[in-house]
């Protein structure tokens, strides 16, 4: 099993880190991928990709962190994006539900790093809250500019038709825990409708654990509980659902 998105460099994992990563693989845990949200998470990612074989990283900054992007950041980003072990550009987007970055800053910084990706040749990793309209017009208008942009929507928690909209875009959606929560009723939709070559498994971890782990430190090995919802949603064997979330993983990360 595939974590296509997980924060293993958080601080929540200062005192068993290294243990963790150690037993992901007797813990059903084949590979993660872990996912920066500032300069300095990019280049803890980096590190811990180069550690560990079963590690690959993801370099951007977060909407959150937005306002400390500029261009020397950036070209730290380039430097990173040498290393052989980074797949993507991530997580970037809006976030109008914290708002810790001014929203126009987030929407040029947003910008600024689809055309990053495009320029290194990397898919982009995309984080959305209480912003679905203005993600969807940005990542409409990268396509039309750049048709061979590939997008993986993180966390996917907005509603069935725009899945479909994005799905019309080529683009990619992630679940985690949020689709195994009893009032997740659209996501647990979205789960059933969404093609099934575009779906990818995530933890979000340490965030987001699912049932029966809710409100407790997420862990990658906890990815299961949400598969097996998925699978059961879409009447399917967890086996056969993960054999296909993982080849989609590993098509949008060119791994
Ligand atoms: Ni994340």
């Amino acid at each position: 099993m595939i974590d296509s998105h997980a924060h293993l460099d958080d601080e929540k994992f200062e005192y068993d880190r290294e243990t963790l990563i150690e037993n992901l693989k007797e813990n059903g845990i084949d590979f993660v991928y872990n996912i920066g949200a500032n300069l300095q998470s990019s280049i803890n990612s980096v590190e811990l990709a180069r550690k560990y074989e079963n590690i690959h990283a993801v370099i951007g900054v977060h909407p959150h962190d937005a306002d400390t992007y500029n261009d020397e950041v950036e070209e730290k980003l380039i430097e990173l994006s040498k290393d052989k072990n980074v797949r993507a550009i991530g997580e970037i987007g809006l976030d109008f539900y914290y708002d810790n970055s001014p929203r126009d800053i987030q929407r040029e910084v947003f910008k600024r790093q689809i055309e990053l990706a495009h320029k290194l040749q990397l898919p982009i990793v995309v984080h959305s809250r209480d912003a679905a309209g203005e993600t969807f017009e940005i990542i409409k208008e990268a396509k039309e500019k750049y048709n061979e942009l590939v997008f993986l929507i993180h966390c996917y928690s907005q509603s069935v038709e725009l899945m479909h909209e994005y799905m019309k875009l080529g683009c990619y959606i992630a679940l985690g825990g949020v689709v195994t929560f009893k009032n997740s009723k659209v996501i647990k939709e979205v789960a059933k409708e969404v093609s099934i070559d575009r779906l990818l498994l995530e933890t979000d971890a340490p965030y987001l654990a699912p049932v029966p782990m809710r409100g407790k430190r997420n862990e990658p090995m906890f990815i299961k509980h949400s598969a097996q919802e998925i699978a059961n949603l879409r009447g399917i064997s967890v086996e056969e659902l993960i054999k296909i979330t993982d080849e989609n993983t590993k098509r949008f990360y060119n791994d």
